[in-house]
Parts: C-alpha cells; sequence; structure tokens
C-alpha cells in the first residue's frame, strides 16, 4: 500500500521584503542576492505565528482534496519554527481546523516535508488511515539574525500542505542523515536551568554556506539518482524535479550534472526565498495549479538541509 496526493496548499504573508529594503538594513545590494543566491524578494510575517501560516495553507489543501477537516485521521507538520515546543504545531492545525485525529511534528529542518510525506506512507502502509494532512511550515524570520548578510538575505516565512490518501502514486522514496551541528544549526537558545554549567549559544540560523552549498549539490544529484534508479528509470524520465529552493545556483549546478534541463526544475525561490519545510511544498502546490501535471507524469521531489539530511521520492501524478 502506498499512497497518492489528493490536495495540495500553500499559503505566504502578506508582506514583501526587497533585496533593496534589505540593503537598507545590512550591507548588501540586489545584484549581488540576486547572482549568487538567486532571490529577488521574499514573505515575512508581521503578525502571524507558524501555526496560522499552517492553518491557511493546509485549509487550501483540504479544500482542494474535496474533503472536511474531520475525515483526516493524521496530521504530520515538519517545522524548525514551531510556536512553542509543546503545544506542536499540528496539534494547534488540529485544534483550529476542527480536525479530531492524532497530531504531531517532526524536525529534519529543509528535508522535513519530504520526512513528514514518508511518515504518513508508512502510517497508511500500516492500514487504518484514509486521509493524512502533511504540512511543512516556517516563520524563519524570527530565527534570523538580522545583522548577519551572509544568513538574512537567504531565507523567508511560508507554509505548503498536501492531503495523502492510500493510492500507488508514490513509487520510492529515500531519506538520509548525516548528523552533524557544525554545518548548519540553529542552537534552541539559553536555558533557565541555574545549574547547567555549560555556554548555550544563541537561537538563531548559524551556517557555512560553502559546505552547505557543496552538501546540497552532491545529495541533489546522489538522491535523484538513487531514486530513479530504485523507480527503474532514469533521470531524464522525470517531466519535472521539484527541489528545496535554497540557491538558484546549487539547482543550475545540479541540474547540470544530472544532465536535465533547468526548465525542468519548478523555481520560485526569486519570490519567496528559501522557505526550509516549507519550500518544497509550495513549489509542488504552484505546480499543481499550474495546470502543467498531466496523469501519469513522473515527477521527483527532493531537498536537503540542516540535520543534516536529505530526501528525494518519485510520484506518478
Ligand atoms: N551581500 C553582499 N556580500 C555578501 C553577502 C551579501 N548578502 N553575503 C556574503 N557576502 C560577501 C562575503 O562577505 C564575501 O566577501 P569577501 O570575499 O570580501 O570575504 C563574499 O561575499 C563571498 O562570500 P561567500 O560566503 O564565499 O559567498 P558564496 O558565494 O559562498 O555565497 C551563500 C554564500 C549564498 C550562503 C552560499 O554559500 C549558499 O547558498 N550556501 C548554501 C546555503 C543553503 O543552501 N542553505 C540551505 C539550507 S538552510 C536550512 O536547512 C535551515
Amino acid at each position: 500500500m502506498s499512497i497518492r496526493i489528493i490536495g495540495t496548499g500553500s499559503y505566504v504573508p502578506e508582506k514583501t521584503v526587497t533585496n533593496d529594503d534589505l540593503s537598507q538594513m545590512v550591507d548588501t545590494n540586489d545584484e549581488w542576492i540576486t547572482q549568487r543566491v538567486g532571490v529577488k524578494e521574499r514573505r515575512v510575517s508581521v503578525s502571524e505565528t507558524t501555526a496560522d501560516l499552517a492553518v491557511k495553507a493546509a485549509q487550501r489543501a483540504i479544500e482542494a482534496a474535496g474533503i472536511s477537516a474531520e475525515e483526516l485521521d493524521l496530521i504530520v507538520t515538519a517545522t524548525v519554527t514551531g510556536d512553542s515546543l509543546c503545544p506542536s504545531t499540528a496539534a494547534l492545525v488540529q485544534a483550529a481546523i476542527g480536525a479530531k485525529c492524532p497530531a504531531f511534528d517532526i524536525s529534519s529542518a529543509c528535508s522535513g516535508f519530504l520526512f513528514a510525506l514518508d511518515t504518513a506512507a508508512a502510517f497508511i502502509a500500516r492500514g487504518g488511515i484514509r486521509h493524512a494532512l502533511v504540512i511543512g511550515a516556517e516563520r524563519l524570520s524570527r530565527v534570523l539574525d538580522w545583522t548577519d548578510r551572509s544568513t538574512c538575505v537567504i531565507f523567508g516565512d511560508g507554509a505548503g500542505a498536501a492531503v495523502v490518501a492510500p493510492g500507488d502514486n508514490y513509487l520510492v522514496s529515500h531519506l538520509f542523515t548525516q548528523g552533524n551541528d557544525d554545518v548548519l544549526s540553529i542552537p534552541a537558545g539559553k536555558g533557565n536551568s541555574p545549574f547547567y554549567e555549560r555556554e548555550e549559544p544563541v537561537y538563531k540560523v548559524v551556517m557555512k554556506g560553502q559546505e552547505t552549498f557543496r552538501f546540497a549539490v552532491r545529495r541533489i544529484t546522489d538522491d535523484i539518482r538513487l531514486v530513479s534508479d530504485m523507480a527503474g528509470i532514469t533521470p531524464d524520465q522525470l517531466k519535472y524535479i521539484v527541489p528545496h529552493q535554497a540557491n538558484s545556483r546549487i539547482i543550475d549546478l545540479a541540474a547540470r550534472k544530472l544532465g536535465i534541463p533547468m526548465e525542468r526544475f519548478v523555481l520560485n525561490i526569486e519570490r519567496y526565498g528559501n522557505t526550509s519545510s516549507a519550500s518544497v511544498a509550495i513549489s509542488l502546490d504552484e505546480l499543481v495549479r499550474s495546470g502543467a501535471l498531466q496523469p501519469g507524469d513522473l515527477i521527483a521531489l527532493c531537498a536537503f538541509g540542516g540535520g543534516l539530511s536529505s530526501a528525494a521520492c518519485i510520484i506518478r501524478w
């Protein structure tokens, strides 16, 4: 038993922050950000919480699936910027949309949506679940150092979601973890314990850009080749690849290594920046709503990020 995606949705907050806006805050400029990262603007929440973003994306996915929230049997949310450690973002979504099912979060940074999708697939394979809601939602603006030009220009806020049901469209998947807190991390910040003696790092994104870059290119190419092998196809049979939107140069380099034209990679980093676990979900929703997918099309989703982690899967639409 596998799964099929029966509805997708996404939501980004209204406020747009352009590269020119950022150049008023840190020593940067539109040309550097456009050429080195590929972002022109990103959305930033001014009052909505991570759960608020997740709820709006979830409601759109549920509507697209043509079901009601009471028909959900599971909610899995991927996030590294939940509003609280407890309750989970998934639990807050459950309450807000009027669902009654079990709900929990998973954390795998930018690979999170794919880890959550695979988790839902495993629950569905176990049986007894008619519909699962899978969400990726982030308010990264909260954990950025807005004085650090090497990170604050990259990220944005947003959420994406998919409703999945039993089916046979999720052909193969691969999850990868290479435990490491040195390359890319978001420390949880100073705790309250009067007994704890170690220095606590500050709660913000810390990234070694070039190491992350090399990891990303290697993982996209290795993961796409691996899942293609597992599915018994060659990568050039993929109609679209929906990659994590971290840096357009990463995608460009991976595309060249794979020998797949850039036009087949779904790109929206220019408008939203890197929204971590929301990025693949938002991109998938935009691809679905564009009408470009035909039944039977083979697509791959792939992502990489903190953990270090990466993931890929192939779906027959
Ligand atoms: N504006 C202008 N100049 C800048 C900026 C900026 N915003 N940021 C850095 N620079 C400067 C640097 O100071 C450096 O100057 P110097 O040569 O005088 O020292 C120069 O630009 C080059 O800096 P590099 O760090 O070498 O730039 P690079 O080309 O590697 O680009 C970047 C940096 C964009 C971070 C890139 O390495 C990258 O995209 N890495 C991957 C990031 C990623 O994929 N993250 C996703 C995972 S996030 C997650 O999982 C939560």
